[in-house]
Order: C-alpha cells, then structure tokens, then sequence
C-alpha cells in the first residue's frame, strides 16, 4: 500500500496557507457536527426507556422537541460545513489550476510540441478536479471520521465493556479488511487515466484538424484508431469499475455482519436484566453510525489512491522546469537591433542537426531576405532569433548582445514576427491588435490601420475596435489576417522584424497593400525576410541561401543579381516558384 501521502500534505499545505482561517471554521463545524450526532441518541434512549417505563407526557413532548432540535441544528451545521469546504476547495483548486497555467506557458516550445491540447486540458483540468475533492475533505473528514468512531467507541463501553470491546474488535477488524483490499485497485486505475487522457488527447488533437482529415481523406483512419482506443479503453475501464464495486459489496458484508452483533449482544443483555430497552436501542444505534466513518474512511484512502496518479503528475509538471534559461536582464540597445550568427549548430534533438554552422551578420536598418527549400531551416532560423530554442553550438547576438543575457520577455517584445499562420483569439478588435496591452491609446491602433491601408475594413465593423473576433479569424480573409498581424507588429514596434512571408496566394489587390504594409514595416529597422517569392526579395539588401541547414550563399542583393555565376542569378532566370515551391 502507497499513499500519496507526503506529496499530497505539500500541496495541501501549499495551497491551504492562505486560507488558514476559513479552513479552521471548516474543522470546528465539522466537529460540532459529531458532537450533535453523538448526542442525539441519548435523547432517543431517553424517550424510550421513559415511555416503557410509563413516563409522563409532558417529558416526553420535551424528549421529543430536543430531538427535532438538535436534528435541524445537525443539518444547518452540515450545510454550513459543506459551504465553507466547497469554498475552500474552489479557492485552493483554482489557485493551482491558474499555477499549472502560468508554469505550463513559461515550458518550452519542445514541451508543448510533445504534448497535444487535449491531454495538456486533461492534466490541468481533469487531475486538479481530482485533487479538489481533498482540498475540501481529505484531512477533515479523516479527522473527523476518526475522532466520530473513537467517540462511538467511548460512548458503547460507558454503556457495557462488553458491548464496547466486542464493537471495537469488528471495527478494527472492518478497518484492517477494508484498507487490506483496497490496494488492489490502485493500478486499474492508474492505467484507466492515463488511457483516459490519450483518448482526449487524441480526440482534441483530430477535432483541431477536422478540415484537414476530411480533406485528405483520412477519415478511415482516424475512425480506426479511435476505435482501437476505445477497444483498449473498455476492459482497463470494466476492471477498475468492478474493483471498485467490489469493495462495496465487501463493505456492505461487513456492516450487516456489524449489525447483527449489535442486535445479538443487545438483545442478550436484556434478556438477563443488564440494560433497558432504550440501551439495546442505542446500542444497535451507535454501531449503525459506526459504519459511516468506517466507509467513509475508506473511500478517501481510496480516492486518495486514484487521484495518488493525478496528484504525481501535477507534482512533476509544476517541478519541470523550462530548459532556456530566464536571462540575466542585461537590456538591449534601443532602435534598430544589428543581428549576429556565430558558427550557430542547432537541432530540434541532438541526432538530428537542422542548421550547421550558420554564420553571418546583419547591420542595423538592414533587410536580410532568406532563401531556400521548404525543410532547409528558414523557419528554424527566426525560431532561435526568438529564443523559442536554445542553440547547441556557436552563438546569437541581437543588437550587439548574446541572445541568453537579456531577460526573454524583454528579447521577445523588441523583436517582431509574423508568420504564416496569424494566431486570433477569442476576443475583441483592440485585445487581438494589442495583445491585451491595455497602454496603447486607440488612437494609436487606428492610425496603423489607416497606415496599413485597412481603414475600409476597420469602417465596416459593427463596433469598431470592441468589435469580437471570431477564434480562428471567422470573417476575415487571409490578407486582412496578415495585416492584422503587421499592425500587431507596428504597434509593439520592434527593433528587428522577421517575416515568415505566407505562402498562400493572396489577389493581387491584397498582395499590393502587403508589399506596402512590408514597406512600411521595415522602414528603420532591421528586417529578416522569408521570401517564397522573388518579388519579395527585391526589397532586401541582402540575400541569403539555406540549403539543408547550411549556408551556400550570402551576398549583397544587387551584386548576386549580377553575378551570373551565383545561385541567386539562377533563380532569377528560372524563377524561384520554379525551383523551390
Ligand atoms: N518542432 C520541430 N521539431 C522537430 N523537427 C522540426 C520542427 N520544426 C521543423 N523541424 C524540422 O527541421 C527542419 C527545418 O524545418 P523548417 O525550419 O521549418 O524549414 P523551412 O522553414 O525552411 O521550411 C525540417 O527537416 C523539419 O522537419
Ligand atoms: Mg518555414
């Protein structure tokens, strides 16, 4: 038998700190609790043994009005109790999910690369839904559970020793036999959540690429692999179900068996005179509500054990730590940033080099147009330049500055990059613009998009800048996309921009106002262009090609252009559609 115990206290205490007086309240309305269930049986015995004994009345009305009133005292404490738990519980859960949310966005690239949405929404979500119910309950229903059954316990032997000793013995036995077959469960269930977890994993994963199944026609196969999850799913699912019905019917044994020694010892002592009426009743009573701490003793081990899996994976993913280093803070210079490569060898793992020995040097102000077939390591390139990975060999210095000394926030604000694919969120006009950067002015975003040539488009939205955006850029064509991603860019005004140019064939019209919005954009300052078109690249003052993560070629535009011995040349005859895309 392994609990979680130790991992499972660290969190508890971690996220129980700051809620210290609620959780207190939570401890004293759950004892009172006890106290007033332990309490309102001697009212009964009470009213028993008075009305057999021929009593009066009026003691009687008394008994019984006691007893409603402590009843209804018992349920307003447990409803309180239960209030402030969930509150706990909420607080604390929801602490750790903003923490899992915050730490999982500072992890690598590589780390999100490994794991799809779905099972990292499973992780966060579905493992600290787990752990909530201990935030509430855990410590105090065990607590309470065992201070309840010692009280029993007590209350039986003032009653008789021999009553009490032989209850004590069947609750420890009940106890010893029920944690003993617990244990047996544990591994179904570890391997129902994580089977759990690949099926949603998978499922967000296809759900994402809905488009993109159906028009590759991989339909077959997805349907075929989600029926092999489910195959794999069912009999892990039926054996942790069945476990764990099984602990219930040996429960359920076990307190009728409780029962009937209850009733045999009490009907015993009556039968020779010991006790009264109202004792046996107690008596049978008391071993009744024995039962409640011990299955509920039982199922927190129990849930403490499934969510044993849930609280270990939170552990490790709050203890993983991102591989690129903060940064000392060192600052950058202002203004346009000068871009230097130093015999850079990077690869996505250490067997795989995608760039080799990548060595040049951009001037501030400069435009830099990078060349070469897809998979050669363009993107990679602007990818190292953000710091998204780190480099194995050589190094990177951005305006003068190795790339590792300033702090990465501070890197990733003064360089801009816009990609193939513009990421929208869920959300309105100005946050989509500004990233939720709530310093810059309207005026300010409405002058770029007069300056980008998007003031017809901003004129149509219903609501101007509050206008929401549908997530995936509902109702914006791929060109306005793009430009709304250079206002992006405007408005954080970087010292260095890098275009990875899209490769989706705009109108001509569109294609127009991004050359002109590209313009614009690099206007003083220093500018790494992706071309996939030669038309992009007459703006560049610098060219230079990839070719199977090496340089072959790097040169001042206009004199590769006229050199007819250069690649570059080449490609202007032929044409680079013709030969790369
Ligand atoms: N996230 C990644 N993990 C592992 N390999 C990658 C990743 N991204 C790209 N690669 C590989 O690195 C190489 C260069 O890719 P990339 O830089 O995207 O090329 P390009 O932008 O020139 O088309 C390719 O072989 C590609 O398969
Ligand atoms: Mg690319």
């Amino acid at each position: 038998m392994k609990l979680p115990l130790r991992q499972y206290l660290r969190l508890l205490a971690k996220y129980l700190k700051p809620q210290s007086r609620r959780s207190l309240l939570m401890g004293v309305l759950l004892l009172a609790s006890i106290g007033l269930q332990l309490a309102n049986p001697q009212v009964l015995r009470y009213f028993i043994d008075t009305a057999t004994g021929g009593g009066k009345v009026a003691s009687l009305m008394v008994a019984a009005l006691l007893f409603i009133g402590i009843a209804l005292t018992n349920q307003g404490v447990s409803i309180v109790a239960r209030y402030v738990s969930e509150k706990v519980a909420w607080t604390a859960t929801n602490q750790l999910r903003t923490d899992l949310v915050a730490h999982c966005l500072d992890l690598d690239m590589a780390f999100h690369k490994e794991h799809t949405s779905g099972e990292m929404i499973e992780r966060i979500d579905g493992d600290v839904n787990i752990l909530s119910n201990f935030f509430s309950r855990f410590v105090i229903y065990l607590l309470g559970n065992v201070v309840l059954m010692i009280g029993v316990l007590l209350l039986l032997f003032q009653i008789d020793w021999r009553v009490g000793l032989a209850v004590s013995v069947f609750a420890l036995l009940a106890n010893y036999t029920l944690i003993r077959i617990r244990g047996r469960a544990v591994p179904y269930w570890t391997a129902e959540r994580q089977l759990n977890a690949e099926f949603y994993g998978f499922l967000g994963e296809q759900l994402a690429g809905t488009e993109d199944i159906r028009g590759n026609g991989a339909t077959r196969y997805v349907m075929r692999r989600f029926q092999q999850l489910l195959y794999n799913w069912y009999p892990v699912n039926l054996k942790a179900t069945m476990s764990y019905y099984m602990m219930g019917m040996t429960t359920l044994t076990l307190f009728a068996i409780g029962n009937a020694l209850a009733f045999a010892l009490g009907a015993y002592l009556w039968s020779i005179g010991k006790i009264s009426l109202g004792t046996v009743y107690i008596i049978f009573y008391y071993t009744n509500l024995l039962t409640q701490p011990i299955e509920q003793i039982r199922t927190q081990l129990q849930d403490l054990q499934k969510a044993g899996a849930s609280i270990q994976r939170v552990e490790e993913l709050l203890l993983m730590q991102p591989s690129i280093a903060a940064g000392s803070g060192m600052p950058l210079p202002t203004g346009t940033l000068a871009v230097e490569f130093r015999h850079v060898d990077f690869g996505y793992t250490v067997e795989t080099p995608v760039l080799q020995d990548i060595s040049f040097c951009l001037q501030p102000g400069k435009v830099l147009g990078v060349l070469g077939r897809t998979g050669s390591g363009k993107t990679t390139l602007a990818r190292l330049l953000l710091r998204l990975y780190d480099i194995q060999k050589g190094e990177i210095r951005v305006g003068d500055v190795p790339i590792h000394w300033p702090d990465l926030r501070l890197l990733r604000q003064r360089i801009g990059m816009v990609t193939q694919d513009v990421q929208l969120f869920h959300a309105s006009v100005r946050d989509n613009l500004t990233f939720f950067n709530q310093d810059i002015p309207d005026t300010r975003i409405i002058e770029v998009l007069d300056d980008l040539g998007l003031t017809a488009w901003y004129r149509s939205l219903p609501n101007g800048l509050d206008t929401e955006l549908g997530s995936d850029g509902e109702g914006l064509s791929a060109g306005e996309a793009q430009l709304l991603a250079f206002t992006r860019v405007f408005l954080a005004n970087p010292g260095l921009v890098i275009l990875d140019e899209a490769s989706s064939r705009l109108d001509p019209a569109t294609e127009h106002m991004i050359e002109q919005a590209v313009s614009k954009l690099l206007n003083g300052r220093t500018g790494i262009m992706i071309a996939h078109r030669l038309g992009t690249i007459q703006r560049a003052d610098e060219v230079l090609i990839l070719e199977h993560g090496r340089i072959i070629e790097h040169g001042s535009r206009e004199k590769l252009a006229a050199n007819a011995a250069s690649r570059f040349y080449h490609l202007l005859q032929t044409g680079l559609e013709e030969v790369y895309v």
